[in-house]
């Protein structure tokens, strides 16, 4: 919708930037099923309720800010990405975007595996009980008591990201009288976030060994000769937040290609390819994201295609959605603070959290939504942009937001699709103390990772 068609008239228009312009809803109290998790309403009162709970009560109890976590959505969409793969791929959930104990035991029960990216999450998973053999361990750069851990635990796969890990694993395995499963991680030229993707120049990144130049290829070489390394397959991630599969379509062609020269040059046919993660959510009602049963039917008819005009039997798949699985299953509750009316400019409504629990507004630019939950309104849409309680300008929630005329110090304020990289991303900035994540399932509310104290912040001050 043009500028001039906002019914608040050409007051805003002046200071709106583009691309963070949206016509006011034509019911503010209304929840969009697209941003919402599946159990989020309203209740007779108008109070926001998840798993039957009206956010009043939570927040009496476990206080604000909060990220609620809808159980019972979550384990459908695990349940929706392993059926849509079927029996012949494999899901590994990537922990990056948001892990914990009970997020581990729902991934076991529900047959998805993980991706982990550090000692940490890896610490966490076999806490947990995740069976080593379905965790594949990712990163960059990997410290030689990582990979030990890993490879003693006798996690499924380690995906090689530079030649001097390639013989780092090896020589690590070797040494624990293992041989470790592998996989390459490979750069094929194509970065792909939202709706675009770029197909220049993406070699140029920490990540991976290019394709293009034949470092790649190379690292077969090198894997392939080492007692301690079992290379099984190659791994490919495009980008973030992508809503179709035109960038996936490049990437297995540039895939399987490789694969067709390590068979030509080696005489064997690596079994796995994994396309890593990076698909899109909701955060506002314009994002479109696809249903998991699409992006698997794509990329299964995508490699299928590719292999068949290189002639080779079609490899095991593997995806790594993070945002995609846990992103819409949480929103962060906030209490209004201050609301504070810039005439000729905007409103600020002020909440008690911020860039310390949600940095990807300053970080990434992100667009997110909001809405008046302890209360319904039938005051006239005001467009307001939510801020946090730090010491930065930048400290924004939502950066352009329409809320009743009346929001008020004491309303509370719910912020869908926070599941993914808000509390995984959370810091101790100004020494806030990082929300708890308490998740919700039929009636009943439950912490799963618990509010620091003042006492967390004191006891790592060793003075
Ligand atoms: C290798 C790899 N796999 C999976 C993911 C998960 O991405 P998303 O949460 O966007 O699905 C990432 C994100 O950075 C990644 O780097």
């Amino acid at each position: 919708m043009s500028r001039s068609a906002h019914p608040a008239g050409p007051r805003y228009a002046d200071v709106l930037p583009e691309g963070h312009y949206t016509a006011p809803p034509a019911d503010l109290n209304a929840l969009d099923a697209r941003v919402w998790s599946r159990t989020v309403d309203r209740d007779a009162e108008g109070v926001v309720t998840v798993g039957g709970i009206g956010v009043k009560q939570l927040a009496e109890e476990f206080g604000t800010p909060a990220y609620f976590l809808d159980e019972d959505d979550f384990r459908a969409r695990c349940r929706a990405w392993r059926d849509a793969f079927g029996p012949d791929a494999d899901v590994f959930y990537a922990g990056k975007a948001f892990l914990s104990r009970a997020i581990v035991r729902w991934l076991h029960e529900e047959g998805l595996n993980l991706d982990v990216c550090s000692g940490g999450e890896l610490a966490t998973a076999l806490d947990a009980g995740m069976p080593a053999e379905r965790i594949a361990l990712h990163g960059n750069n990997k410290s030689t008591e990582e990979i030990t851990r890993a490879v003693e635990a006798g996690v499924g796969r380690i995906v090689l990201d530079s030649f001097q890990e390639i013989v780092r694993v090896a020589h690590i395995a070797e040494r624990l009288g293992k041989r470790q499963r592998v996989q390459i991680r490979v750069t094929v030229g194509v970065e792909a976030h939202t709706h675009e993707f770029i197909a220049t120049a993406h070699e140029d990144q920490k990540f991976g060994l290019p394709l293009a130049g034949g470092q790649a290829a190379e690292a077969v070489r090198r894997a392939l000769k080492l007692d301690g390394l079992e290379l099984i397959g190659i791994h490919s991630h495009i980008g973030s937040q992508i809503f179709d599969t035109s960038g996936f379509e490049v990437a297995a062609h540039r895939v399987v290609q490789l694969l067709a020269e390590v068979r030509d040059e080696h005489g064997i046919e690596l079994p796995e390819i994994d396309l890593g993660g990076g698909l899109g959510i909701a955060y506002t009602p314009d994002d479109d994201p696809r249903e998991p049963r699409e992006i698997a039917a794509a990329l299964r008819d995508i490699v299928t295609r590719e292999c068949a005009a290189s002639g080779l039997a079609v490899p095991r798949i593997s995806v790594e959605p993070g945002r995609a699985i846990v992103g819409p299953t949480a929103f962060t509750l906030y209490e209004v603070g201050t609301v504070k009316e810039l005439p000729g400019l905007r409103t600020y409504v002020s909440v008690d959290g911020g860039m310390s629990d949600n940095i990807r507004t300053a970080l990434y630019d992100a667009d997110y939504s909001v809405a008046l939950a302890s209360r319904t309104s039938t005051a006239e849409p005001m467009l307001t942009r939510v801020v946090g309680k730090h010491c930065e300008s930048g400290d924004i929630v939502v950066r352009d937001a329409f809320l009743p005329a009346d929001v008020a110090p004491g309303d509370l304020l719910a912020v869908p699709a926070t599941g993914a990289y808000c509390r995984s991303m959370a810091s101790n900035y100004n020494h806030a103390l990082r929300p708890p994540v308490v998740a919700v399932t039929d009636g009943e509310a439950r912490v799963i990772v618990r509010r620091e104290t003042e006492e967390d912040l004191l006891r790592l001050d060793v003075g």
